[in-house]
């Protein structure tokens, strides 16, 4: 039997969870969170939601520490996981949503990779306990995948994929598209290199447009893409969500697809952020190798990569060098100085644990302020 092992029983840990207590597979579960109480909650409660479908999945729930690496690489060794997802997070994305309109505006322009180390502290700890556990599970990280990704990447801790992101858009252009032109949706199928940028720019406040990407439509396996405004493709199909966090149901469902490909072999063509530590996202081939990069002809790899360092660019960073320090765009510098007080221009990979304690400074005296 297979195993896995979840450390994160937030929003999206907690919708796997709910997904998988009651699907067919037959995999055994580890879960964990700093908090043990969470993880035990939340695999209380979808065990007994699974009840109701005659299931009767049993998780382990317990504590796990990312910051402690010592103890983290020991539970992976006794453990021997198969594949480890990666759902923890310091600060997560939808926090910033609760200060006063015209603050959270001015912060959201800085773009998410603004918090870029907040993002990377744990998933990047985690990393490091897999490489000295002497193991290679599959490592799926959720945690801003397009940017965190390639930033582990150049310290050689590659995670093997992501999640999200253009794997949020690929199925609502299929939905789109379907809609557009009145067929069932399994006839539609597409190519797409794409960034988080694109996934939040008809979203969030203050995201900038002219973003690069490519999207090929075909409808039983013909091109069609000239038939649309693909600008206009890639907005819509984003607005297809709802406003709000409900969307993170899909990440989960994201997470678990690309999980089960590799796991079990599937040969699946799909889309996702950050395989082999890659900005941005692509379409990619899953099976056990792990993943692969799978463009159609008229885009070449380098050329892919380029865009997703472009559109970066819109999402706060302007360059990761090669030796893991990363560089923030300076509006995304700028407007962190001016409204939240954080002032770090560029920052190296094993910085970021210490700055996310000081970005979490900087928002708790906001919240303080603004937020009762
Ligand atoms: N790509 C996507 O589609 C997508 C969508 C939503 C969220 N995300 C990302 O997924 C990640 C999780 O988001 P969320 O909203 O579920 O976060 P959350 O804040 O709801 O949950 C994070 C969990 O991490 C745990 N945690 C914190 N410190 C820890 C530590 N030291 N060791 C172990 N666990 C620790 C917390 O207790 C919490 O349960 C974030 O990085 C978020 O940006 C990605």
């Amino acid at each position: 039997m297979k195993k896995v092992l979840l450390v994160g029983t937030g929003d999206v840990g907690k919708h796997i969870l709910e997904f998988v207590a009651r699907d067919e597979s037959n995999i055994e579960w580890v879960i964990g969170d700093v908090e043990e109480e969470k993880a035990r909650w939340a695999c209380n409660n979808a065990e007994i939601g699974a009840a109701h479908h005659g299931m009767h999945p049993k998780f382990k729930p317990i504590q796990v520490d990312l910051f402690d690496g010592e103890k983290t690489s020991e539970l992976i060794q006794s453990e021997k996981p198969d594949a480890i997802i990666n759902c923890t997070v310091l600060h997560t994305w939808h926090l910033i949503r609760q200060l006063p309109d015209g603050l959270y505006s001015k912060i959201s322009s800085a773009g998410l990779g603004a918090w870029l180390p907040c993002q990377l502290a744990l998933g990047l700890n985690l990393a490091k306990s897999i490489q000295d556990s002497g193991l290679s599970p599959y490592y799926i990280n959720t945690s801003l995948s397009c940017l965190t990704n390639p930033v582990m990447g150049k310290v050689g801790l590659a995670p093997t994929i992501g999640i999200g992101n253009v794997d949020l858009i690929a199925p609502a252009v299929l939905t789109y598209v379907a809609q557009q032109k009145g067929i069932d949706r399994s006839r539609v199928e597409t190519f797409q290199v794409c960034h988080h940028q694109h996934w939040v720019f008809p979203r969030e406040a203050g995201y900038q447009p002219g973003a690069p990407y490519y999207l090929k439509i075909l409808v039983d396996g013909e091109d069609v893409t000239s038939e649309f405004d693909t600008d206009q493709v890639m907005f819509e199909s984003v607005k297809l969500y709802a406003p709000g966090i409900g969307f993170t149901t899909v990440s989960a469902s994201s997470t678990l697809k690309n999980m089960k490909a590799m796991l079990f072999d599937e040969n699946l063509r799909t889309h996702s952020p950050g395989p082999k530590g890659l900005p941005g996202g692509y379409p990619v081939l899953l099976n056990k190798s792990g993943a692969e990069v799978v463009l159609p002809d008229d885009i070449t790899l380098d050329e892919a990569i380029k865009m997703n360092e472009q559109s970066g660019k819109l999402d706060s960073i302007e360059e990761v060098k090669a030796d893991g320090t990363v560089i923030f765009t300076d509006y995304a510098y700028e407007t962190m100085k001016d409204a939240l007080g954080f002032d770090c221009k560029s920052f190296h990979a094993w910085d970021s644990k210490e700055l996310a304690f000081e970005q979490m400074a900087c928002f708790r005296k906001l919240a303080e302020k603004y937020i009762n």
